[in-house]
């Protein structure tokens, strides 16, 4: 049987690790063939070599152009086209206080997170106009969708990644180019692991953690799989009338509801007659 992304070829920013690496490993399994896009040297190759010859490994920094247009090239050169371009290299970037966060942590946080989605944009939408074909993805985050979720940069690129995929989704729709964005929430990779226990190779402690964390789906951790099913789904001709969209998989963290997710006993989990007149005496 085909695999659900046979014969395209794809480029995945932050492949050397997490939902990159899950992703790379996912798509090539069903078909595709993967450019492993990193800084990461040494992890970064042996995600591809693991693949085998559907992959390559490509040094690059996604704040820089000319990387990310090499990284696109390389597609291109190697395997002759470009169907999926998945920006989805990432970093915690500045934290703190907003008063005390200096500029060039700013600047060096939106370069890796927001700069790198638009480049990654700008250098497949040059091959995929003249394809008439292709899907672009990007990584956001649930920072992006609600506040005090993440730090104050981090959340600005998130969520400026949403505004980008809804344009660019609107001026390439006529050239058959798909785009939209991947919304996780708490995903135990090393990225988490760093933050939530301290060190990036514990991600299986980082899962622990957020199996324990109130989501509406209990005893269940997010993990970089999760992540690279939504990705092939959106990549695959399954998803050809989608664009434009934010794909939240967050285990339902951000529907709001971890008081109502207390089996029901919730402020309106319970079932009590009707409330006609709460806004004149109050609920309940
Ligand atoms: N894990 C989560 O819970 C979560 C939640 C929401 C959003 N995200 C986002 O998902 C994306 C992937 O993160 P992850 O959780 O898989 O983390 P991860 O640390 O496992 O992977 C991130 C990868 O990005 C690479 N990278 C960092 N800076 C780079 C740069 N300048 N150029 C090229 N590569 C670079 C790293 O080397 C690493 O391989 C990020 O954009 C992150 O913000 C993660």
């Amino acid at each position: 049987m085909a695999g659900r992304v046979q014969g395209k070829v794809a480029v995945i920013t932050g492949g050397a690790s997490g939902f990159g690496a899950a992703t790379a490993r996912l798509m090539a399994a069903e078909g595709a063939s993967v450019v492993v896009a990193d800084l990461q040297d040494g992890p970064g190759r042996q995600v591809a070599e693991e693949i085998g010859t559907a992959a390559v490994f490509v040094r690059t920094d996604v704040s820089v152009e000319d990387d990310v247009a090499t990284a696109v090239d390389t597609a291109v050169g190697r395997f002759g086209r470009l169907d999926v371009m998945f920006n989805n290299a990432g970093i915690v970037g500045a934290v703190g206080p907003i008063d005390e966060i200096p500029l060039e942590e700013y600047e060096f946080t939106m370069g890796v997170l927001l700069r790198s989605v638009f480049l990654g944009m700008k250098h497949a939408a040059r091959v995929m106009k003249a394809q008439e074909s292709g899907v672009i993805l990007s990584t956001s985050s649930i920072a992006g969708v609600m506040g005090g979720l993440g730090p104050h940069v981090y959340t600005a690129a998130k969520s400026a990644i949403l505004g980008l995929t809804r344009n660019v989704a609107a001026e390439l729709g006529p050239w058959g180019v798909r785009v939209a964005a991947i919304v996780p929430g708490n995903h135990a990779t090393a990225m988490t692991a760093d933050v939530s226990v301290g060190d990036h190779t514990a991600v299986e402690r980082a899962a622990e953690v957020f199996r324990e964390r109130k989501t509406p789906l209990r005893g269940r951790a997010g993990v970089a799989e999760d992540i690279a099913q939504a990705a092939l789904w959106l990549a695959s001709d399954d998803a050809g009338f989608v664009s434009g969209t934010a794909l939240v998989v967050d285990g339902g963290l951000t529907t709001g509801s971890r008081e109502a997710a207390e089996r029901g006993q919730g402020t309106f989990g319970a079932r009590k007659p009707l409330i006609r007149q709460a806004g004149l005496r109050g609920i309940g």
